[in-house]
């Protein structure tokens, strides 16, 4: 019989060899990287006829695509070959207590012109379709944005069989001017009107074909709409598009003619090769704008004659958002689907959790009377400050922002002023808390939440209030990270805040962001922890009120 203090003794060495064999599977199983150095330039391109400067990411317009795997370690070398800063942010990807990688102007100083930074994250805990883009200025309305799709590993399944392609489809609206030209309107309080064209995959009207199927065969459309303006339908003439994931979620498998894609989602559709072989127009087009803008491209079967489908073949689009918000009401969350989730626990059952917050956010915009027109959020109209606020938050540089400048509830629409400042509101650290978008507007409302995915429970016209949560999807509801609001309407989405950092919530109508139509959400370190987030990268560029500041206590 072994003495208790030997066995305690012989317990604690259990223990020790324990963690010494987890650090080893830890190290010895680490994750693949992935390597990429990519420059970014102007070029010319013409996608509406007109040459004109456009962004291109390693030569390319769109950019390349990011093809990697659930946990893979993603490393960026960026060289910035513009006249002007530049950050690539990551839509949808949650970089996990590593704001640091974001790439927005509140969480890291800009590459400036002439100089490179090293973008390393991971894809933890993530499988599906994102795409990165441009995140300062009016830089995005012409280009610098790719397709980052995130493969599941090969030991889960994937609740469908393995597509004979997959096919990365990036839309967007487009205004055929410069970025600059778009800024300085918007910086001189003149609005840049509607965009003109829609383009797929960087083309207005493709003539060579953009893909090619064989007759029989299944395959994968990832479709982004990475525009700034304008909600779009995606539809591909003769055929059924059968949805299986959303922004990061396996959905339930419904069959489609056409899909609604507002502002900043993505989607993946199956898309089955079963017509008579020959060409076929896919289309995407403008939604709720007063003129219809409309881009082709081609698909065509393998071993077909390649005549061009009759104009008249063209599918048309659905009319009125009543529609769109009906078809959103069909889509449903996939439960039984096995993925990566970032938020395993509780993700099943988010309709069960209690709420700690409610956080309304009104869009508002600044009154006829003042010179300037601003966009705000419950009263504040966001502002970037030289330091970002993650470097102002962890370094403690004084003066760069306060918090909490709104409340929970949006002030009386009209009557109160605009702020200009920056908007930063704090949440308390794996809260649960329901936020609801309000659009009093005309205008068609898309936001985007970085960091995170949210359960987007409920959507409905008029005013919001506790009523409304008796519609709530509580059950299966999409987890995802973009959420459009009709005129008029409001939105629901729910989170648990369980991700340190400094995280955007930003409209993606980009003419509103510009002009302040955003703000950042503060997660504290509370336990000043680095299991809860990262250090601060030895790479990071350092500027403003944070340069020559020492580290915090904790990391040094
Ligand atoms: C993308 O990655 C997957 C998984 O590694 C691989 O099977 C596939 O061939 C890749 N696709 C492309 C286009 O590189
Ligand atoms: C810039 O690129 C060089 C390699 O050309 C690399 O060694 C360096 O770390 C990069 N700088 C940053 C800030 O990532
Ligand atoms: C959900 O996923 C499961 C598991 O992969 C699959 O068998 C099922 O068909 C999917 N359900 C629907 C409704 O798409």
């Amino acid at each position: 019989m072994i003495k208790k203090k030997g066995r305690r003794r012989m317990w604690n060495s259990v223990v020790v060899l324990l963690i010494a064999a987890a650090l080893f599977l830890a190290v010895g199983a680490e994750d693949p990287y992935l390597y990429f150095t990519w420059k970014v330039s102007y070029g010319t391109a013409a996608p509406l006829g007109v040459p004109q400067r456009v962004i291109l990411v390693d030569g390319q317009f769109p950019g390349p695509n990011i093809n990697s795997t659930t946990n893979n370690n993603i490393v960026i070398n960026v060289f910035n070959e513009l006249d002007e800063p530049f950050l690539f942010s990551w839509n949808g990807i949650q970089q996990r207590k590593n704001s640091w990688q974001d790439g927005v102007a509140g969480t890291n100083c800009p590459i400036q012109p002439g100089k490179n930074f090293t973008y390393h994250f991971q894809v933890k805990d993530q499988i599906g379709s994102f795409y990165y883009f441009p995140s300062l200025g009016m830089q995005k309305a012409v280009g610098g944005f790719g397709g980052l799709r995130v493969n599941s590993r090969l030991l889960i399944p994937v609740p469908f069989d393995p597509p004979a392609d997959d096919f990365t489809v990036l839309i967007n609206d487009w205004y055929a001017k410069d970025h600059k030209s778009l800024a300085n309107a918007l910086d001189g309080g003149r609005g840049i009107g509607v965009p003109v064209g829609v383009l797929i995959n960087g083309k207005n009207r493709g003539d060579s074909p953009l893909f090619t199927m064989e007759a029989g065969k299944v395959y994968r459309y990832r479709v982004c709409n990475t525009g700034t303006k304008a909600s779009l339908n995606f539809r591909i003439q003769g055929h059924v598009l059968k949805l299986v994931e959303m922004e990061g979620s396996h959905t339930v498998q419904n069959a489609y003619a056409s899909l609604d894609l507002h502002l900043g989602q993505c989607l993946s559709v199956l898309v089955e090769a079963d017509q008579a072989p020959a060409d076929y127009y896919v289309v995407a087009s403008s939604r709720f704008l007063k003129k219809e803008l409309t881009a082709t491209a081609i698909v065509r079967y393998a071993g077909s004659n390649g005549a061009p489908p009759a104009p008249e073949a063209l599918p048309k689009a659905p009319v009125g958002w009543a529609w769109s918000l009906n078809q959103w009401r069909s889509f449903r969350w996939n439960l039984t689907a096995s993925a990566a989730r970032p938020n395993p626990q509780g993700s099943y059952h988010y309709g069960s959790i209690d709420i700690a917050r409610t956080i309304r956010l009104s869009s508002s915009r600044a009154a006829a009377a003042t010179s300037k027109k601003r966009f705000a959020l419950n009263g504040v109209s966001h502002v970037d400050s030289a330091t970002p606020l993650k470097l102002a938050e962890y370094f403690s540089v004084d003066g760069v922002f306060k918090y909490n400048l709104i409340g929970d509830v949006p002030p009386p629409p009209a009557s109160s002023p605009i702020t200009l400042a920056p908007n930063v509101i704090k949440i308390e650290h794996r809260s649960f808390v329901e936020i609801i978008l309000e659009n009093p507007e005309k205008s068609m409302q898309a936001y985007h939440l970085d960091g995170y995915a949210f359960f987007l429970v409920g959507m409905g016209p008029g005013k919001w209030s506790e009523a409304s949560r008796k519609h709530y999807n509580l059950m299966d509801a999409v987890s995802k990270h973009s959420v459009q609001v009709f005129p008029g309407s409001w939105s629901a989405i729910m989170a648990s805040f369980d991700n340190v950092g400094m995280w955007n919530l930003r409209s993606e109508v980009w003419e509103r962001r510009y002009l302040g139509q955003q703000l950042y959400i503060s997660i504290g370190n509370l336990e000043e922890s680095l299991r809860d987030e990262y250090n601060v990268p030895e790479n990071a560029i350092i500027c403003g009120g944070a340069v020559g500041r020492p580290l915090p206590a904790l990391y040094t």
